[in-house]
């Protein structure tokens, strides 16, 4: 029991339950299991709007899901996600609600946070960015020489970043292919210079992204485009307005950059970072992809917000994802999770959600700041199938680590392929489907030895199989399957940390880092201060003063 009056999760009934059904069922594979339930195919299955999900593949009986959702239910998971959805101020470290919900709520919603509806500021904004990015698309709003913008350049980096970019890969087949849309994130000028150096300024649109403003990636680079922007044009101050928009909190900040605020779209401290690309934090992709898909996208979002907060427990699909991940770290010493999706467009879904889970839930105190006695996130990674077949799989298959993984794929390619290469998308499908077979049942040395491998290589060409996967199919990849998509990560991942009891949005982690950079800056560039560092990074900044000769 710690101060608050929770029992330890590793100390509760529901926890060693939980352990000493892993020690009896612990030998159980997954051809036994298949095989004493012919309908598990089946089964285990649900269905979450347009997302078919199968989890039969996983070292789970129907006991041990039973004891999985006994665990959420000791550890409060539903109290603490309707304290979500009514906006309590969840995020306790930063004194903060956790709304990203209510960024996808229908115009007549109430939600309130500190006793105001958010919901009409919420619509208010989405009607703003939509009659900007008509204006955009149409060519009515006009760059500093009266010439239509034709290239917009997302600034911004972290949740500022990820979701934009990753949803702009996502929904290529949406896009507006008239417009160029890059994004620039690292403060590596590279990043910058590669984006605009074959773009006219004259019909360049900078999108500068930042929750705070004070990022100091983001504001340098958005300082360097900016100058990019005046030398290009040979223009002064004045031009900034037709060509550099900002999506933001922090008006203030803003307007020292010498943004006008009539140009900036506004979202809220309820929103983390990670969790805002359905905010404001979208304008680049509205721009993209026209306001109707970007709505299609938010009702995707909001159909898996209702599933998860009213489906039941056991058809509760951020719930059972969730859960299975608490098992495989908590009892197997799963490290890490692998999201594998089979659509070239998904590219960046991977590292999106890195973010998300791993900024999320990478804790190792709980909710009262006492060290946690069990795992937290997982290491997320992966990337679209059938590349990593051809890369890191031989681990997956015959490596030592349990990897459970989740492999997500569509009937369908997305509308404008050409016939030639819709054609090979059964080709694409047949690799989705065989991973997963070839992961859960394997093949035993004697089914080796029976096609007559030599018995010195049998041990090399066996498979041992009982490696976890999730399925996610569905029909295609539209707006709304990408918002449902989302959706189910956000809130599998919620489900983790309630059940955890850590506080899955703060990310007080990232500061340290960004601290020592200021302080070791000036290091490197007039050699002034340092006296404080370590001999290794001492020696380390002499150095590379040295190499650049100074
Ligand atoms: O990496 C830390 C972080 O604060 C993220 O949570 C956030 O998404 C990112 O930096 C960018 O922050 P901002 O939008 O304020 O520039």
């Amino acid at each position: 029991m710690n101060e608050t009056g929770r029992t330890r999760l590793d100390q509760t009934p529901e926890w060693t339950a939980l352990g000493k059904h892993r020690e009896q069922v612990g030998g159980t594979g997954l051809r036994e299991l298949f095989a004493a339930d012919p309908e598990r195919g089946r089964r285990l299955t649900l269905r979450v709007g347009d997302l078919h999900l199968d989890y039969s593949k996983h070292l789970v009986t129907d006991e041990t899901l039973a004891l999985l959702r006994q665990l959420a239910a000791a550890t409060d998971v539903a109290g603490l996600r309707d304290a979500m959805f009514r906006g309590e101020k969840i995020n306790t470290t930063e004194g903060r609600a956790v709304l990203h919900t209510a960024l996808r709520a229908p115009r007549d919603a109430v939600i309130e946070v500190d006793g105001e509806n958010v919901v009409p500021g919420v619509h208010a904004v989405l009607d703003r960015m939509a009659g900007f990015s008509g204006r955009i698309r149409s060519g009515e709003w006009t760059g500093h020489t009266g010439r239509p913008i034709r290239n917009v350049v997302n600034i911004g980096i972290g949740g500022s970043d990820l979701g934009p970019a990753m949803a702009y890969e996502a929904l290529r087949a949406y896009t507006s292919r008239e417009l160029t849309l890059r994004f620039v994130s690292n403060v590596d000028g590279a990043d910058l210079h590669e984006a605009v150096r074959d773009l006219d300024p004259a019909e360049t649109l900078f999108v500068v992204a930042s929750k705070t403003f004070t990022t100091i990636e983001t504001i340098t680079n958005a300082t360097s485009a900016r100058q990019w922007l005046l030398d290009g044009l040979n223009a002064g101050q004045e031009a900034v307005a037709r060509h550099f928009v900002a999506l933001s909190t922090n008006a203030e900040k803003v307007t020292d950059f010498g943004i006008d605020p009539v140009n900036m779209f506004e979202f809220w401290d309820w929103v983390g970072g990670r969790y805002s690309y359905d905010s404001a934090i979208g304008l680049s992709l509205m721009i993209a992809i026209g306001p109707e898909r970007f709505r299609e996208m938010l009702d995707g979002f909001h159909l898996v917000d209702e599933h998860f907060r009213t489906a039941p427990p056991e058809a509760n699909a951020p719930l059972l994802l969730g859960l299975l991940g608490i098992w495989y770290g908590a009892f197997f010493d799963a490290q890490s999770h692998a999201v594998l999706p089979y659509s070239h467009y998904l590219s960046r879904f991977t590292a999106y959600l890195q973010q998300l889970d791993m900024e999320s839930n990478g804790k190792s105190v709980d909710r009262d700041g006492r060290p946690v006695h069990w795992q937290t996130g997982p290491v997320v990674w992966g990337t679209p199938g059938t590349n990593g077949q051809h890369a890191y799989y031989q681990l997956i298959h015959q490596g030592t680590k349990t990897i459970p993984a989740d492999f997500i794929g569509f009937a369908r390619p997305v509308p404008g392929l050409p016939p030639a290469q819709v054609a090979q998308h059964d080709l694409l499908m047949a690799n989705f489907f065989a991973q997963t077979q070839a992961l859960a049942f394997g093949k035993t040395a004697d089914e080796v030895r029976a096609e007559g491998v030599p018995e010195e290589l049998v041990p090399h060409k066996t498979f041992r199989g009982d490696h976890p996967t999730t399925t996610i199919l569905a029909d295609e990849l539209t707006p709304s399957v990408l918002g449902q998509l989302i959706a189910l990560y956000e809130h599998k991942v919620f489900v983790q940390g309630a059940v955890w009891n850590i506080d899955s949005f703060d990310q007080w982690g990232v500061e340290l880092g960004k601290v020592l950079a200021r302080r070791i800056e000036p290091v490197l560039t007039d050699g002034t201060g340092g006296e404080e560092l370590d001999s290794s990074t001492a020696a380390l900044t002499a150095a590379y003063r040295d190499l650049r000769g100074r």
